[in-house]
């Protein structure tokens, strides 16, 4: 299938740092201005999985581990990991990489202005392609890169190249356990989702957002509401509070997650193959008045080439299928624009 290449996002050639930071006393180009309910419900806690019980040879650990997250991905479809065995440092490190990424001329950034949607690095800012606001333009600026099954970088900044291997390596790790857990409380066969998504060669896409201050931000939106693609996202940030999470008809905070943890969520692909016992959870950003916030997420997902549908066992079991088998890449392409 051709790469579509007319229905890019729109963007700007300045960045949305740029525009921040020649506004810092006065309004904000109506372009950005956004009218939203940015205040969500109060911030609540939600369910937290422990990754070394899920993977612990304990088998009381980890049933019981394995029904809190079964329960969280039926529930909520968002969780927070912690003890996943994932450094600080590999964290802090791209952290750190991504923002020398954002700090750079935009002429350098400029480089990766987005041809198509799944360009292998693109940088640039305004809207998400599949969120309901795509008119307005995002209070963000992003880099995105597919890191596996091929691996690109920007040339610049340098040091990014080794953090962002290096993190992207372990991710995969404790997404590849994570379907694990999953495929057992789907009740497949040890292996069988791994080897149907063919997950040697899953997908995983890097995005790095840069959410400048902003001084009107209950009147801009991050990052729109959106449904990731994939199966698990999984996200790290600065420190800042701006995620928001549907949960029954309301926006969810979820601030208060510990230090080190990963924030994991469930993406529209994962929907399809559990034949809709998991959902996609929509989830938006909103920017703060006094500092940059920086979020980093890495989609994993099939092979590129993988077929994903409803798993057949669960086909079977629940007597239809609710979801038409597609082409991985070509469904993630459909979703994009
Ligand atoms: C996203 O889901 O794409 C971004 C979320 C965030 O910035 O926290
Ligand atoms: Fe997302």
């Amino acid at each position: 299938m051709a790469a579509p290449t007319s229905q890019v996002p729109h963007h700007q050639s300045l960045s949305v740092k740029a525009v921040a930071e020649s506004c810092i006393q006065s309004s904000v180009p109506s372009k950005y201005l956004f009218v939203n309910d940015i205040n969500g419900s109060p911030s609540d806690s939600i369910p937290i999985i422990d990754f070394s019980l899920l993977t612990s040879t304990n088998l009381h650990h980890r049933s019981k581990a394995l029904q809190e997250l079964d329960k969280a991905c039926v529930e909520w479809g968002f969780f927070v990991l912690v003890n996943h065995g994932i450094p600080e440092t590999a964290m802090k490190s791209l952290i750190d990489g991504s923002l020398e990424f954002f700090e750079l001329a935009d002429e350098e950034k400029q480089r990766y202005e987005p041809k198509s949607v799944l360009d292998p690095i693109m940088s640039g800012n305004g809207s998400m392609p599949n969120s309901e606001s795509h008119k307005i333009l995002a209070w963000r600026d992003f880099l995105k890169i597919s890191v596996h099954p091929t691996f690109y970088c920007p040339e610049k900044p340098e040091t990014l190249r080794e953090v962002l291997r290096d993190y992207s390596e372990r991710v995969r790790n404790v997404f590849r356990e994570l379907v694990e857990a999953v495929s057992e409380n789907l009740e497949l066969e040890q292996g069988y989702m791994d080897d149907v998504l063919k997950l040697d060669a899953c997908f995983q896409r890097f995005v790095a957002n840069y959410y400048p201050p902003c001084p009107q931000p209950d009147q801009v939106m991050g990052t729109p509401p959106h449904v990731d693609y994939g199966l698990f996202t999984l996200l790290i940030h600065n420190g800042l509070p701006g995620l928001q999470i549907q949960h029954n008809g309301d926006w969810f905070k979820p601030d208060h997650s510990p230090p080190n943890s990963l924030i994991v969520n469930i993406g529209r692909h994962l929907e399809i193959y559990s034949n809709g016992r998991y959902k996609g959870i929509k989830h938006r950003a909103v920017v703060n008045n006094h500092s940059p916030r920086i979020s980093i997420i890495i989609v994993n997902g099939a092979a590129p080439d993988a077929i994903v549908g409803p798993a057949a066992p669960l086909v079977e079991r629940d007597g239809r299928a609710l979801y038409r088998p597609m082409k991985f890449i070509e469904s993630v392409e459909a979703m994009l624009t």
